[in-house]
């Protein structure tokens, strides 16, 4: 049987996610996020599409590193205003049946007990279609927002969110057996209490008693994303994510990537194949050639610099206050001169030879990665069904650069051509956001997976996480 290919829409409760500028374009209608019709607009498109989900990129804090404050953030939206990305899920699922939901949630400010019941509402209310993105959080602005002085340093953060899920996974998979609640009006017995514990986990960084106030979702636990890409991350994917995000300089990389993190889940006894893999892919499509690379030309046109300059976190320089021939090598000399040392940031950017005027069309350039094909319907199509064939990845997050322009571009020339190469579902099979991964049948974790061992109340012994330290000694031994 030919392998259907997943497409999410990559999607944040903002205006400018990662398509910066384009929001003055007249056909865009991000500035409309704050209205529940855009949600419920974008959920009927997507299930019309057949995609497998909207998928909700957040961020806690602002992006306030570029000239040392959250002004051009703020000027051009950059991630700011935004809301939050659970909220909208409700609404999109009243008007759906078969689309998923993936949201982004951080584990390392707010502790896991509240979130461990949102997850398990939402899972309700959409019947089992809802995913859990599961982020650290890079932002130093978070950390402020969230009382601490600074940023967690990055691996410590990895070892909090282990923690943090084998909470969830203690709450959502042991907490209530399947038969719990019981209904019974006559012996006037809700919820039969011995078939409820509590989960009584005293960890380093966690100490939540239980039981889970929420009575199992279809799931229990929501299909895990996850998109690390250092050791500490890849490590976490493999043994964690159902779906992971995956990154890398060209094909070659991914193909490498992927098989890397698939070796580290079958390390830990998982299955390589109960591992999906994504990775962001910018599509344009027109009804000819000319007509995607005139959408190209007009995006490349209203992109904005300092967009993405903002995103970027800074590079430390106002490249928009020198000429464009200048080097950034002699600007960053200068600066260093003058008693600001931004040689240190600047160099994340550019090289030696690097012009101001390179600098601002390469950061703006939205064509450069491995996953980038404008054209025609089978040119696009082409290029797809190569990149899956020389990486093996599994699906693609899209990215948007008009809402709704960029899906209903894809719904309208890109599936019927995908369908007619067996490559895209003509229908939905499935009603569950895991059985849409993994086939029917599969709405629970599976067996081999970390959090399955706290099933039926096995494991909560109130040890923590101990298992994780083994699984953590074991990859720092290997990177060693
Ligand atoms: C496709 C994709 C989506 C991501 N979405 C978010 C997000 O919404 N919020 C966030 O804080 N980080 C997000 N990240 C960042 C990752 O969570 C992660 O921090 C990053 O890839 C670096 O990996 P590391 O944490 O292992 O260093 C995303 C990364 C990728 C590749």
């Amino acid at each position: 049987m030919t392998r259907h290919i997943g497409f999410n829409l990559f999607e944040m409760n903002t205006v400018g996610h990662i398509s910066h500028g384009l929001w003055v374009h007249p056909a865009n209608t991000r500035h409309r996020f704050n209205d529940l019709e855009f949600w419920v607009e974008q959920a009927k498109l997507l299930e019309a599409g057949l995609f497998d989900s909207v998928f909700l990129a957040d961020v806690i804090g602002t992006y306030d590193g570029y000239r040392n404050g959250p002004e051009t953030a703020l000027r051009e939206a950059v991630q700011i205003p935004s809301n939050d990305p659970l909220l909208v899920i409700p609404a999109m699922a009243a008007v759906t049946k078969h689309l998923a939901f993936a949201a982004t949630f951080s584990t390392t400010y707010e502790p896991p007990f509240a979130f461990a019941r949102r997850a398990s509402t939402l899972d309700h209310l959409t019947k089992g279609r809802f995913g859990w993105n599961v982020v650290t959080s890079y932002l130093p602005n978070a950390a402020r927002n969230f009382g601490l002085a600074d940023e967690i340093a990055h691996d410590d953060r990895y070892g909090i969110a282990d923690e943090y899920l084998d909470v969830l996974y203690k709450l959502w998979e042991g907490s209530w057996d399947d038969d719990a609640v019981i209904q019974d009006r006559d012996s006037r017995v809700y919820t039969d209490p011995a078939k409820v514990r509590c989960i009584n986990h005293v960890g380093p960084n966690f100490q939540v008693a239980g039981p889970h106030l929420s009575q199992p979702s279809a799931q229990r636990t929501p299909v895990i994303f996850q998109a690390g890409s250092s050791d500490r991350g890849r490590a976490f994917a493999a043994k964690h994510a159902e779906g992971v995000f995956v990154g890398g300089r060209d094909l070659d990389v991914y193909r490498e990537n992927i098989a890397d993190i698939r070796r580290q889940a079958a390390l830990l006894g998982r299955k390589p194949e109960h591992i999906k893999t994504y990775a962001s892919a910018v599509i344009l499509v027109g009804r000819d050639q000319d007509d995607a690379e005139r959408k190209a030309a007009t995006y490349r046109e209203l992109s904005s610099a300092e967009g993405y300059l903002a995103h970027a976190g800074g590079s430390g320089i106002d490249l928009a206050a020198y000429p464009k021939n200048a080097l950034i090598r002699d600007i960053l000399a200068a600066e260093a001169k003058a008693g600001r040392d931004n040689e240190q940031t600047g160099r994340r950017f550019y090289t030696d030879t690097t012009t101001v005027g390179q600098a601002l069309d390469a950061v703006t350039r939205f064509d450069r990665g491995p996953f980038y094909a404008a054209g025609a319907p089978v040119q696009v199509a082409d290029a797809i069904e190569g990149w899956v064939d020389a990486t093996g990845l599994d699906g693609f997050n899209l990215r948007q650069f008009l809402t709704p322009g960029t899906a209903e571009d894809f719904i309208e020339y890109v599936v019927p051509e995908l369908q007619r190469r067996g490559l895209y579902r003509t229908a939905y099979a499935e009603s569950t956001f895991r059985e849409r991964l993994f086939g029917t049948g599969n709405t629970r974790l599976f067996e081999e997976h970390h959090g399955a061992r706290y099933r039926g109340g096995a494991n909560l012994d109130g040890a923590g996480s101990g298992a994780d330290a083994a699984t953590i000694s074991h990859f720092e031994e290997k990177a060693s």
